[in-house]
């Protein structure tokens, strides 16, 4: 399939640029801008979009193109769109010139066209663009031209059209900057790039693969939790292969009410999974769990009891089914690349669940998802036919429940946490704003305070709600909702929920504070 790469500079909408691309109908995969040659020559790009990123080209060590890598692309004629830092680098590693200025230009910006060549066709001559940088670029090498400017900025946008460089200084993949698709699209034209990437192709063309590497006789085992990807990653196994797909789904013991009879009913009773697992292992997490308050201790014994558990089932059906051959994962894109921009801490968040067996077990891994992005994922799961409800839940952290208890876990305060989230989230999808939140949940804060309820006293213990607005995590804010919404959730779970009187409602935005509470 053909497909334009995207170098990453440390630019913050790496991401977006690979999905605008993707939307436009053409594959993309984004590499760090350091990346090897034979890297570049192994996945023959049809075009190239260096990102933008918080350098000043100036900067000591700022990241530039290796000689060699520039020099194969002019050579090959591959066309190159530079945004911001890529617009300052390739003119600064063809020999023109670019200043250095200590201020800003920020946010939304008039800019004016002054040719459109064939990268800005179609746009009027003022159009609003979003900016953000330091650096300007101030003179062209031989046989650029210039295609747009602003009052900062005399050269916002230029392009050789024959060898096929361009550059512009604003962000076209924001959604600040109206028509930025057109000029995408534009330079997808200007790459004679065919449009093959549809997900209706990519999942035909998924099963396809699985079926050819797996074989006829092969089976594969995999965790299935109920969340989006790996219940994904399960369809287009049971698809390729039905039968010999091995679900194991695990009931750590820190799951949401009914998720284990839940998950059970949706996979093996309504989809017919055969070959689905279950394995009661709430006992033996909530034993180790007993006493340890430390947030970080609990993740680690639920991470690794929850391997323990996964590898003993696999050698077991390993012994009944020796044709199990793969490991199959719900790895996504984002997961699998680190761009330059992704803090490490980020991608530390995942690692203690990710399944890593002995190597003696020699399984090999299938990652049937490893090039989407979620809301790729969320579509191709709709239309393999798993529910909204399903597809478009909250995301719920692998140590589940055992981070929304403050302290010690058990049982009892599971199910007390068990019943006021489900009323929750009840009112907060009664209310039909469940979609546009990021996530909503209670927290149980093991402080017990006075009421009054009737004629009698009590003396019971704290719920937190906890609702926050985010696009990926990385920052949050609370979410500001109706008064009278939160008052009706209050009075339900004080009501309803044994244990509870007193809710109250979280006002922390991410950062400083975290969105889970462990
Ligand atoms: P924090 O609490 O760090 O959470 O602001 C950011 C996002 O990550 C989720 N989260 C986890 N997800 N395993 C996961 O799969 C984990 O251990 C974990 N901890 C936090 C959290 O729900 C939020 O969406």
């Amino acid at each position: 399939m053909e497909k334009i790469i995207i170098m990453d500079f440390g630019g913050q909408y790496c991401h977006l640029i690979a999905r605008r691309i993707r939307d436009l109908g053409v594959f993309t995969e984004i590499i760090p801008y350091d990346a090897d040659l034979n890297k570049l020559i192994e996945l023959k790009p049809k075009a190239i979009i260096l990102s933008g990123g918080p350098n000043s080209i100036y900067d000591n060590g700022s990241p530039k193109l290796k000689k060699t890598f520039f020099k194969y692309i002019i050579e090959n004629k591959i066309p190159i769109l530079g945004i911001c830092y890529g617009h300052h680098l390739i003119i600064h590693q063809l020999g023109g010139k670019v200043e250095s200025h200590d201020y800003k230009e920020y946010g939304k910006t008039h800019l004016e066209i002054i040719d459109n060549g064939r990268l800005l066709r179609s746009l009027n001559q003022d159009e609003i663009v979003w900016m953000s940088h330091g650096d300007q670029v101030r003179e062209l090498p031989k046989g650029f031209k210039i295609l747009a400017k602003t009052n900062n900025c005399p050269i916002a946008a230029y392009g050789d059209e024959v060898k096929k460089l361009y550059g512009v200084q604003f962000h076209p993949e924001v959604g600040h900057t109206p028509k930025g698709k057109i000029v995408l699209e534009n330079f997808i034209n200007i790459a004679n790039c065919k449009k093959e990437w549809k997900l209706e192709n990519w999942i035909d063309q998924a099963i396809e693969k699985i079926k050819r590497e797996v074989g006829d006789e092969k089976r594969v085992i995999l965790g299935l939790s109920g969340g989006v990807d790996s219940s994904v990653t399960a369809m287009l196994l049971h698809k390729a292969i039905g039968n010999r797909l091995h679900s194991i789904f695990i009931n750590n013991g820190v799951l949401r009410k009914n998720e284990e009879n839940e998950v059970q009913e949706m996979f093996r009773d309504k989809i017919g999974f055969t070959n689905f697992h279950y394995i009661d292992a709430e006992q033996l997490f909530l034993d180790r769990l007993k006493n340890i308050d430390d947030p970080e201790e609990k993740r680690k014994i639920i991470g690794h009891t929850f391997i323990e558990v996964f590898e003993n089932k696999t050698i077991e059906l390993e012994r009944e089914f020796p044709n199990i051959k793969y490991l199959a994962q719900g790895t996504i894109y984002p997961d699998r690349v680190e761009t330059a921009a992704t803090s490490k801490s980020a991608a530390k968040i995942k690692s203690h669940h990710n399944l890593t067996l002995p190597d003696d077990m020699k399984l090999e891994i299938i990652e049937p998802l490893k090039d989407l992005y979620k809301d790729e994922v969320r579509q191709i799961g709709l239309k393999l036919g798993l529910s909204e409800e399903l597809i478009y839940r909250h995301p719920f952290p692998g140590p589940g429940l055992a981070v929304r208890i403050v302290g010690v876990i058990d049982k009892e305060r599971l199910d007390i946490l068990r019943e006021a989230d489900t009323i929750l989230i009840e009112e907060i999808k009664n209310t039909g704003i469940y979609e546009r939140l990021w996530q909503a949940f209670c927290v149980f804060l093991p402080l017990k305070t006075v009421g009054i309820m009737g004629d009698y006293r009590t003396y019971d213990y704290i719920c937190s709600i906890r609702i926050v607005e985010s696009l990926d995590a990385m920052t949050a804010n609370f979410a500001k909702l109706d008064w009278e919404l939160l008052e009706k959730i209050g009075i339900r779970i004080v009501n309803e929920v044994k244990g509870i009187n007193r809710v109250v409602y979280d006002i922390s935005n991410k950062p400083p504070s975290t969105i889970e509470y462990e």
